[in-house]
């Protein structure tokens, strides 16, 4: 009798485990599944997949636009166009009207190179300080440069320091860009803290503010575009931001 007891629980505690099992084993495939969803945002490094819950290279393309004031400078601007290129990436540069003309070979590079030429005034002033006449002629002074070398006029200009009167921009029909990311590259002159901060501050459809006049800049920016390319970031120029 005893023995028919243990017998008879012993099969029970069997069955529940077996139901227990099968339970776990269940349970463990719908992770799986949950998991196969989340593996689909893959992020490609090297020749294997790895999962990435902020990435899918197939439906997840991150659009960014890296911009250069101040340019162009010969000691520095040709380098970073050569690398741009390896690196099939697109910029935004706002040169300064007085480079432009010391420089026309660079600038016509920028154009048959696809990147945008923006206006960043003739002089580098502070167009806020000046006459409304003055300021204007600051900005066509460089529109015009920038037409004799490329045959186009910007449509964009970015005031230096960021000021300008409304009227301007709209009186000369250009789109005044600023920015989403100013890493002060022009003030800290160091490439490892440069591309830090851009690189942990940057998102999806931001504006990158650079100076393509220092060297510090120039290696940051092409570090940057190596870093944020294998994140699945596209640079662009800044109508493709601004007007998707
Ligand atoms: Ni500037």
């Amino acid at each position: 009798m005893l023995k028919k007891t243990k017998l008879i629980t012993a099969l029970c505690l069997f069955i529940f485990i077996y139901f227990k099992l099968s339970e776990f084993t269940q349970n463990a495939a719908a992770t799986d599944d949950k998991y196969t969803d989340t593996a689909s945002h893959l992020i490609i490094s090297g020749d294997t997949y790895t999962p990435s819950p902020e990435f899918n290279p197939y439906t997840d393309i991150k659009k960014i636009a890296i911009t250069f004031d101040d340019g162009p400078n010969v000691s520095t601007t040709p380098r970073l166009l050569d690398g741009l290129r390896e690196r099939n990436a697109k910029a935004t540069f706002f040169v300064v009207g007085e480079n432009a003309k010391k420089n026309k070979d660079i600038i016509k590079q920028m154009y048959a190179d696809g990147h945008i030429i923006g206006n960043h005034t003739n002089t580098h002033c502070n167009l806020a300080t000046l006459t409304c006449s003055k300021a204007l002629n600051e900005l066509k002074q460089t529109d015009n440069t920038i037409f004799e070398i490329t045959g186009e006029y910007p449509d964009f200009l970015r005031p230096p320091f960021g000021e300008c009167g409304k009227v301007i921009g709209e009186s000369l029909n250009m789109f005044k860009v600023l920015w989403d990311i100013d890493p002060r590259d022009w003030s800290v002159q160091n490439t490892d803290l440069v591309v830090k901060y851009v690189v942990n501050n940057v998102s999806d459809g931001d504006i990158i503010l650079l100076h393509d006049i220092f060297d510090t800049s120039v290696d940051a920016a092409l570090q940057i575009v190596d870093i944020l390319s294998k994140q699945g970031y596209e640079f662009v120029t800044v109508d493709e931001i601004l007007f998707p």
